[in-house]
C-alpha cells in the first residue's frame, strides 16, 4: 500500500494527527479517521486495536480526530510521553522527534490566544515538561537528540519547548542544582512567554520597530504571564519568578523592574539566555533567523553585559560541543549580520 503523506490540513471539525505520535498510546481514546475522499472515513474506533494503528504509523501515515475529541487525545498523548522517552525500541533521535511532536501537539492549545489558561491545562503542561526533564537528566544521548530535534517555527509553543529543552541542557551541565531546581527551569522556560497571549497580535507580529506605547504593552507580557499562572493554579509556584524576570538583564537594562546582577534569580538568568538564543535563531514575522554562531556572538558582543558571564561561557561550550558532534550544523537559517542594528529579541 502506498504511503499516505502527512495531513497538513483538515476538513472542518477535524484536526490532523501525525501518526508517529500515537506509537506509545495504550488504548485509543477516541475514534480515528483517514481522509481520502470528500469526507473523512472512520479508521479505528475508540478503545480499538492499536496494533493496526501502530503498523500504519510505521508507514508514516497521518490521521484525523474530531475536534471535540481533541482533549481526550491530548490527555492520552501526554500520558504516553514518559513511555516514548524511555522506549528503547527507538533510537534517541526517533524518541526525541516523537517526543517533540507529542509535546508540540499537547502544548499548542495551552498557548492559544483564545483559550484561557485553566488549572487542568497547566497541570498537564507541567507534567509533560517534567517527563522530558527527568528523562533528559538520566539519558545523555537523549539530551543531544533533543537539541538536534529543535524546530525553528514562528509559533510561540515551539519557542516554549525549545526554551525548556535548552534550559534543561544548560542547567544540567552547569550542575546548577538538583532535579527539582532543573524541573523549575524547564517549567519556567516552557511558560515564560505565556503572557504574550495577552499582547495584541498586531503588536506581537509587527514587521517594524515598536513605538513607545507598543513597547509598553509588549513589556507587560512578563507580569501578565506570572499572573496567569498564579490565577490558574491558585498559588505562586516555585518557578513563577522566572516568568516575571526573564527579561531582566544583568546590567540592569532589562524589564519590568531593571534588576541587576544577583538581584535576578539564577534560574531566571538561565532562561534569559536560552530565550534570547532561541529567539535569535528562529524566524519571526519581523526578522530572519541567524545561525547559532552568530546568535552567540551577538549575545557576547552586541549585548555584552546583559547575560550572566559564567552561564554564557557554559552555554557556548555546550553548543560548541554539540555543534562539533553534529558536523557543524546547529539550527538557524539565515545569516544576517545587519541584524545587530535592529535587534528585537525582547518580544
Ligand atoms: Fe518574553
Amino acid at each position: 500500500m502506498p504511503v499516505q503523506p502527512a495531513i497538513t490540513a483538515a476538513p472542518p471539525g477535524f484536526e490532523p494527527v501525525p501518526a508517529r505520535v500515537l506509537t506509545d498510546i495504550e488504548t485509543l481514546p477516541c475514534d480515528l479517521y483517514i481522509w481520502r475522499g470528500p469526507r473523512p472515513i472512520l479508521y479505528a474506533m475508540r478503545g480499538g486495536d492499536l496494533r493496526r494503528v501502530v503498523a500504519r504509523a510505521q508507514r508514516g501515515m497521518s490521521f484525523l480526530v474530531r475536534e471535540i475529541d481533541a482533549d481526550l487525545l491530548h490527555g492520552a498523548l501526554a500520558a504516553s510521553l514518559p513511555r516514548v522517552l524511555a522506549n528503547q525500541r527507538m533510537s534517541p533521535i526517533e524518541r526525541s522527534k516523537t517526543a517533540y511532536s507529542i509535546a508540540a501537539k499537547v502544548l499548542a492549545p495551552v498557548f492559544m490566544r483564545d483559550r484561557p489558561l485553566d488549572h487542568d491545562g497547566l497541570m498537564m503542561t507541567q507534567n509533560a515538561v517534567d517527563a522530558i526533564t527527568f528523562r533528559m537528566l538520566e539519558d545523555e544521548d537523549l539530551v543531544w537528540a533533543m537539541v538536534a530535534t529543535m524546530q525553528k517555527h514562528m509559533a510561540t509553543h515551539t519557542h516554549a519547548i525549545n526554551s525548556a529543552v535548552y534550559g534543561i541542557v544548560l542547567a544540567r551541565f552547569t550542575r546548577f542544582g538538583g532535579p527539582q531546581e532543573i524541573r523549575d527551569v524547564a517549567r519556567g522556560g516552557l511558560l515564560h512567554d505565556i503572557g504574550k497571549n495577552r499582547v495584541p497580535k498586531v503588536i506581537l507580529d509587527k514587521p517594524g520597530p515598536l513605538d513607545a506605547v507598543e513597547w509598553q504593552v509588549m513589556r507587560g507580557h512578563a507580569k501578565a504571564g506570572h499572573d496567569m499562572i498564579v490565577r490558574a493554579l491558585g498559588y505562586a509556584p516555585s518557578y513563577a519568578h522566572i516568568i516575571s524576570e526573564h527579561h531582566e538583564r544583568c546590567d540592569g537594562s532589562g524589564y519590568p523592574t531593571s534588576r541587576a546582577g544577583s538581584q535576578i534569580a539564577l534560574d531566571s538568568q538561565v532562561v534569559a539566555i536560552v530565550d534570547a538564543f532561541d529567539a535569535l535563531t528562529s524566524r519571526r514575522p519581523y526578522k530572519t533567523a541567524v545561525t547559532a554562531f552568530e546568535a552567540l556572538r551577538l549575545m557576547r558582543v552586541a549585548m555584552r553585559g546583559q547575560f550572566n558571564d559564567e552561564l554564557m561561557r557554559e552555554f557556548i561550550k555546550l553548543l560548541g560541543g554539540w555543534n562539533a558532534l553534529s558536523g557543524g550544523n546547529v539550527s538557524g537559517e539565515v545569516s544576517n549580520p545587519d541584524l545587530v542594528g535592529s535587534l528585537r529579541v525582547a518580544g
